[in-house]
């Protein structure tokens, strides 16, 4: 049954329910299938998309950019530097004049007050790309990715292992109570989610038979998991936290004995990226110990984080086209 997404915020999938996740998700396999068939759409021809961006991106900005020309619209970006929104002009003056000459704004940022006041002023569909609290087009290549493995959402055992109250653990969190799964977040208790967000994905799942498992045990936690999913261990703006963050999270890391307390051969390894996996980058020299995941684990058939990756660009295309295209 097709559903109508047209004029729509995308900010947290709270308001969406199971059959618009699912509507998304449908659409952007389409979509992925006739780009590799050759086929172009137009669906956002004449579109002018504003792209604005507080923290630094490689796939959302990438994947924004691309579905934009691939759909023929004309992308934006507009860097912390660039515009004067939260230094010389208020994020309602913002929203308001953006919204008079683009037909739709992504933001990334830090607060998710701030991708709500634009969604409330701008008058055109607003989608998140990142804030301190939600990754919601993320969650979508995840689940577009766990359905391309797995073939199916609806019961499927998702670990979340790591910083347990980071963007990515609370919009996963979301996502599986909407659509069924058996979600655990195994993360040191002082990393748990806040309560009040557990309480309503409870209700959410409640409404699904999904079911909710917040533990310290990583054993009881990643048992029988299908998925094993990570993050790094402190996001864009905690920074000054890497040092206590490596002591609480290193028995956290996905590595080979985590993967089999899973006891399941075939269980799949996810990664939103970027991912502290070897010593070759500036940060992981200076905290040799910040790896999230092993580099055997992160380049193991276990792994389907390029793929993942990929799916960034068809979801969010989906995201545009359902809510702005013709
Ligand atoms: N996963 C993700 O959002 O990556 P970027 O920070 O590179 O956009
Ligand atoms: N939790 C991470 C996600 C990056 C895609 C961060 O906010 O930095």
């Amino acid at each position: 049954m097709p559903f109508n997404l047209k004029g729509r915020h995308f900010l947290s999938m709270k308001d969406n329910t199971a059959e618009e996740i699912d509507f998304l998700l449908q659409l952007s396999i389409k979509l992925k299938q006739d780009k590799y068939a050759g086929l172009r759409g137009k669906n956002l021809a004449g579109k002018n998309i504003a792209l604005i961006f507080e923290k630094p991106s490689t796939r959302t900005r990438c994947a924004f950019v691309v579905a934009c020309v691939d759909e023929g619209a004309h992308p934006e970006y507009l860097g912390k530097d660039d515009i004067q929104l939260g230094k010389k002009e208020t994020v309602k003056d913002t929203a308001r004049v953006l919204g008079r000459m683009f037909d739709g704004i992504q933001f990334r940022g830090f607060k998710h007050e701030t991708v709500e006041g634009l969604a409330q002023y701008a008058g055109v569909p607003v989608w998140n790309g990142l804030t301190d609290l939600y990754h919601p087009t993320q969650v979508l290549a995840d689940f577009m990715t766990v359905l391309e493995v797995k073939g199916r959402l609806k019961g499927i055992q998702f670990a979340y292992v790591g910083d347990g109250r980071n963007n990515m653990a609370n919009s996963l969190m979301i996502g599986a109570a909407k659509m069924g799964m058996d979600f655990r977040i195994v993360a040191p208790q002082s990393l748990f989610p806040s309560p009040e967000l557990v309480k309503e994905c409870r209700e959410f799942a409640h409404e699904r038979s999904a079911k909710i498992t917040i533990t310290d045990d990583i054993g009881a936690g990643v048992k029988n998991a299908d998925i094993v999913y990570t993050d790094v261990w402190a996001s864009m703006g905690e920074e000054e936290q890497i040092p206590e963050r490596i002591k609480l999270l290193k028995p956290f890391q996905i590595n080979r004995s985590l993967i089999d307390q899973t006891e399941n051969s075939e269980c799949t390894f996810l990664h939103c990226l970027p991912a502290f996996h070897n010593c070759e980058t500036k940060l992981a020299k200076q905290f040799p110990d910040i790896c999230e995941v092993s580099e055997e684990i992160f380049e193991s058939r276990h792994s389907q984080v390029f793929n993942q990756a990929e799916n960034r660009v068809h979801t969010i295309k989906a995201v545009m086209v359902a809510t702005l295209g013709k």
